[in-house]
């Protein structure tokens, strides 16, 4: 099935060497341990793209990941940031870039920022493929976002509807 691109692989790939290299810039200047953490699943093509461009930028950095799960099998949030698998390795007293897919209502970050800091997290720089501000539930600026979007449901690069289209390689705009 094809789904009308919003952000086709060529924006994608034009914008991450740029999107690192203001990473790169904002981050602290000890970044000594830098550890790259994504929320599960939505974060993973992302984070791998920007891994390797933050790498040829020359920030080295290593992986976690936290399980986090609030929209079910719809195209709503339910409002509720579950976690149903924390951090492998811990992140106290070091800097950490949450990444994550997309900012809707502000809440998964919101929940993660808070468990990273419970965890001891040195500082906290956040970065996302895509922000939907209009979607905003809670007040959460994301400092370095790759695409600002409007206020739709959008399917692939990682992003899915009900667990499917995650391998889709551009963004599409999902319409019921
Ligand atoms: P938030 O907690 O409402 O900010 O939602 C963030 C999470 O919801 C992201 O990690 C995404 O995985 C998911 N999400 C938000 N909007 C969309 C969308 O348009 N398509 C697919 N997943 C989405
Ligand atoms: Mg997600």
């Amino acid at each position: 099935m094809d789904y009308e691109p919003l952000i086709t692989e060529a924006q994608i790939a034009e914008r991450m060497p740029a999107l690192a290299a203001e990473i790169a810039r904002g981050l602290p200047d000890t970044r000594e341990g830098l550890v790259v953490v994504g929320p599960l699943k939505g974060c993973l093509v992302f984070m791998a793209d920007l891994s390797r461009a933050l790498w040829k930028v020359g920030v080295a950095h290593d992986y976690d990941f936290l399980r986090l799960a609030s929209y079910g099998k719809g195209t709503e949030s339910t409002g509720k940031v579950q976690m149903e698998s924390d951090l492998i390795h811990s992140v106290a007293g070091r800097p950490v870039l949450l990444v994550d897919d997309i900012c809707d209502s502000g809440r998964t970050l919101t929940f993660a920022r808070a468990h990273l800091l419970t965890r001891g997290a040195a500082s906290i720089t956040t970065s996302v493929l895509m922000d939907k501000p209009a979607r905003r539930a809670v007040p959460f600026a994301v400092d370095h976002v790759g695409f600002t979007i409007p206020d739709a449901f959008v399917v692939g690069y990682g992003c899915d509807l009900a667990e499917a289209l995650r391998g889709l390689p551009y963004i599409g705009l999902y319409k019921a």
